[in-house]
């Protein structure tokens, strides 16, 4: 459904599957609001949006700098008055994460500031934003990898993948999904944890199975819920991941 007067902003939408978000948002009708960290990253995202014919506009956002996660928010306060959409796309992992018995614990503590604490911290700036729309939907880029249930099957594809932080900090941010959602239950909002896919991005160093574009595409699905939306899941292509 087109809707010029949705807005939403996507964290971490200068590259990778945070941009196929925000320009499959842009397709959908949906004004959007690039989330990065770099200005001139940011702007580049908006001009290659804007050449699509796609409403765009960027604001300056690190999720370790967590003044500008205020700033950004007045920044959207004063241009539009509301958040209708706001996707955690915003993730890093640390060359120097690994199994538990041999990760730099320094690592794991900076994929925890970002992907969770700065994760949290984003989405309690935007709360107020999200509370003036009619139905915000919040979207949490989570990982099969930060399922409990997955680390300790050895059935399990992403049973070996052993990186304490990075799975860690996507676990966490689960916890953030299913809380969130349940302290926010008698309101329109609805929080879910998608899980896009193994993804040839930048932080996969170009593996995996899908594009970017493919990547984005089940986060767009669940930013996009209409009436009766879930909340408070864990999912991906397949169907729900165990948490
Ligand atoms: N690729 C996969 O297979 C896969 C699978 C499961 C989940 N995910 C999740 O999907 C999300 C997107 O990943 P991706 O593969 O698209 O990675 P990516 O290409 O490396 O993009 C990550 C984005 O996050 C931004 N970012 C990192 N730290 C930030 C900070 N402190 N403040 C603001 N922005 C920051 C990056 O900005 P800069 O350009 O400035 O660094 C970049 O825009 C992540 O949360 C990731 O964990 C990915």
């Amino acid at each position: 459904m087109a809707d010029a007067n949705r807005i939403a902003l996507v964290t971490g939408a200068n590259k990778g599957i945070g941009l196929e978000i925000a320009r499959q948002l842009g397709q959908a009708g949906i004004f959007v609001i690039i989330g990065a960290r770099d200005p001139a990253r940011a702007r580049s995202a908006v001009e290659d949006l804007s050449s699509q014919g796609l409403a765009a506009q960027s604001v300056r956002l690190d999720l370790n700098d967590h003044a500008s996660l205020s700033a950004a928010a007045e920044t959207i306060r004063a241009e539009h008055g509301k958040l209708d959409i706001l996707v955690n796309n915003a993730g890093i992992v640390d060359a120097e994460d690994g199994p538990p018995t041999r990760s730099s614990p320094e690592a794991a503590r900076r994929i925890l500031d970002t992907n969770f604490v700065g994760t949290l911290a984003v989405t309690q700036a935007m709360l107020p934003l999200l509370r003036q729309a009619p139905a915000a939907r919040i979207v949490n880029l989570s990982s099969s990898l930060g399922s409990l249930t997955l680390n300790g099957d050895p059935a399990s594809p992403y049973y070996s993948a052993r990186l304490i932080g990075y799975n860690a900090s996507k676990a966490a941010l689960n916890m953030l999904t299913v809380q969130l959602a349940e302290e926010l239950r008698e309101t329109p909002i609805v929080v879910n944890s998608v899980s896009p896919g193994y993804v040839k991005t930048d932080l996969t160093g170009h593996h995996g199975f899908l594009t970017a574009e493919e990547g984005a595409r089940l986060p767009v699905k669940y930013a996009l819920l209409g009436e009766d939306a879930v909340t408070g899941r864990f999912v991906e292509a397949s169907g729900e991941t165990p948490w």
